[in-house]
């Protein structure tokens, strides 16, 4: 045989050729008996590195991942599973097709909800981290280490994280889990109200325009028992500053959210006489400067905004072991007898993810430097576009001095609050629907109807559709009449 060099080459004889042959299939066999096949492994370490229970799961695992969804979706183990078996691509919103790589023309902008679907891509980089593996028969029991409901070293680890991001002091303080942050609402409300057999009247539960809808929605549920709904601060600011006959003897509860959802606006509680549940949910260096340890007696935390993972439900309060024990007592028996604490495979997996993050903090692979570089740009990115509009308007955040950062940090807030500016707007959450924008009207947060909330925390794709529909939004303002625009 000739070679490209001009060479000559003998054919190799055709027992050669079997033998070669006889050689691959046997190594193809080999290799698929030894690092697919899970019976396989089960008897014998051949490339399962001393695992046994754990590496069929961890191979389901890696599969399930390796998917090719076009990065427009993923495929989880406990997916609908398709013709072949198998579980499918979940596409983001506005891709479709069986690997996701269809996206549909002029698809409506959902920026409804403050799913914080932009860390997903910091995860999927940190697979091997953050990974965990539960066995069967992980914590069965209704009790943990110490008898507790929760895990004590879940617990050392958020005070760890806390006391190195420096943005709460903790040290002197209760933590309690419950599921999601949003259980501990309610669980809040009924401790600082009275008993129910002390004869007083019932408690005020207030909080300034504009609020997060889950604190009128949940009191709400039990307005009656001995707390209410009682509208907003500036109603009550007058009477508890002058303690007139209104407010004497009365409990007053106030939510204090900071940084504000939906305005990022840093508060404090403006009720002198309050006591006060300050929701730090978005007091971390993604999405706020962090001008000091925050350090009221009564805080609330959740991972959901922390480290993306709304879906796994674990939110915390911390409480100032200076408080009235008895009112700490009853906190913590609501959460005991409404669901015996978080789940402990939730408490395990976040265990790791907060480990993951403190071993990172400072580094190139620091969550929070991540964080803020996602939302800064996406911030960046819709001012830019807005800036040119007379129809919609957003809130005004300085540049601030972090101490996390040690420099001054631009804004990356997790929402934009829009004004609509035209006089016939008075509706922005329908003017943007128009516009196909689904977002979340001020009516919920006590606020007018010209404000309307857009959610900047889902994934890639989401603020994709979103700049594009914000983009011909303002782009149609320049081919509309003069008149159309001077009612601003
Ligand atoms: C201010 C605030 N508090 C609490 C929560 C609820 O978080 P979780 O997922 O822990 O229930 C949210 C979620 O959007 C929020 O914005």
């Amino acid at each position: 045989m000739e070679t490209a060099e001009g060479g000559r080459q003998s054919r190799p004889p055709a027992g050669a050729f079997l033998l070669y042959s006889s050689l691959l299939i046997n190594a193809l066999f080999f290799a698929h008996y030894f690092l697919i096949s899970p019976t396989g492994l089960d008897d014998d370490d051949g490339g399962s590195c001393g695992l046994s229970w754990a590496l069929k799961a961890a191979r389901e695992a890696e599969a399930v991942a390796a998917a090719d969804c076009s990065g427009h979706g993923q495929v989880f183990l406990d997916g609908v599973p398709g013709d072949d078996g198998r579980p499918g691509c979940e596409c983001n919103t506005c891709f479709s097709g069986a690997n996701c790589s269809l996206r549909s023309p002029n698809c409506t902008a959902d920026a409804n909800s403050g799913n914080p679907m932009f860390l997903e891509p910091y995860w999927t980089r940190h697979a091997a981290a953050s990974a965990v593996v539960v066995s069967g028969w992980h914590r069965l029991s209704y009790r943990t280490t110490d008898g507790l409901f929760q895990s004590v070293e879940l617990e050392n680890h958020i005070r760890r994280l806390h006391g190195a991001v420096g943005n709460a002091v903790v040290d002197d303080k209760r933590l309690v889990f419950g599921a999601g942050s949003t259980q501990l609402i309610n669980a809040l409300v009924h401790a600082l109200s009275s008993p129910p057999d002390d004869g007083s009247a019932p408690a005020s539960v207030v909080a300034t325009v504009p609020y997060y809808p889950p604190y009128k929605e949940q009191t709400g549920m039990f307005d009656g028992r001995k707390y209410r709904w009682d509208g907003t601060t500036d109603t009550w600011a007058n009477a508890t500053t002058h303690h007139n006959s209104t407010t004497k003897n009365k409990t007053i509860i106030e939510f204090v959210t900071s940084p504000n959802n939906p305005d990022a606006v840093l508060h404090r509680p403006v009720l002198a006489s309050s006591a006060a549940i300050v929701d730090h949910a978005y007091y971390w260096p993604h999405f706020t400067h962090i001008p000091a340890p925050a350090d009221e007696d009564v805080m609330l935390f959740t991972m959901t905004k922390l480290s993306g993972h709304a879906g796994s439900r674990l939110g915390y309060k911390t409480w100032a072991l200076i408080r009235d024990e008895k009112v700490a007592k009853r906190a913590y028996e609501y959460v005991q007898s409404n669901t015996m604490g978080a789940s402990r495979d939730t408490q395990l997996r976040m265990l790791g993810v907060v480990k993951v993050m403190l071993a990172n903090l400072h580094g190139d692979e620091d969550i929070f430097a991540f964080g803020h570089d996602v939302m800064r740009s996406r911030w960046r990115r819709l001012s830019a576009v807005v800036s040119r509009s007379r129809r919609v308007s957003l809130q005004e955040i300085p540049p601030q001095f972090c101490n996390y950062f040690k420099r001054i940090r631009e804004p990356s807030p997790a929402y934009a609050w829009v004004k609509c500016e035209r006089e016939e707007d008075e509706d922005c959450y329908e003017a943007l629907l128009k516009a196909n924008i689904i977002t979340r009207s001020g009516v919920g947060y006590g606020a007018s109807s010209r404000y309307t909330r857009v959610s900047l925390l889902k994934s890639d794709d989401d603020f994709d559709v979103l700049m594009e529909r914000v983009t011909d939004l303002v782009n149609a303002e320049q081919y509309e009449a003069p008149d159309d625009s001077s009612s601003m």
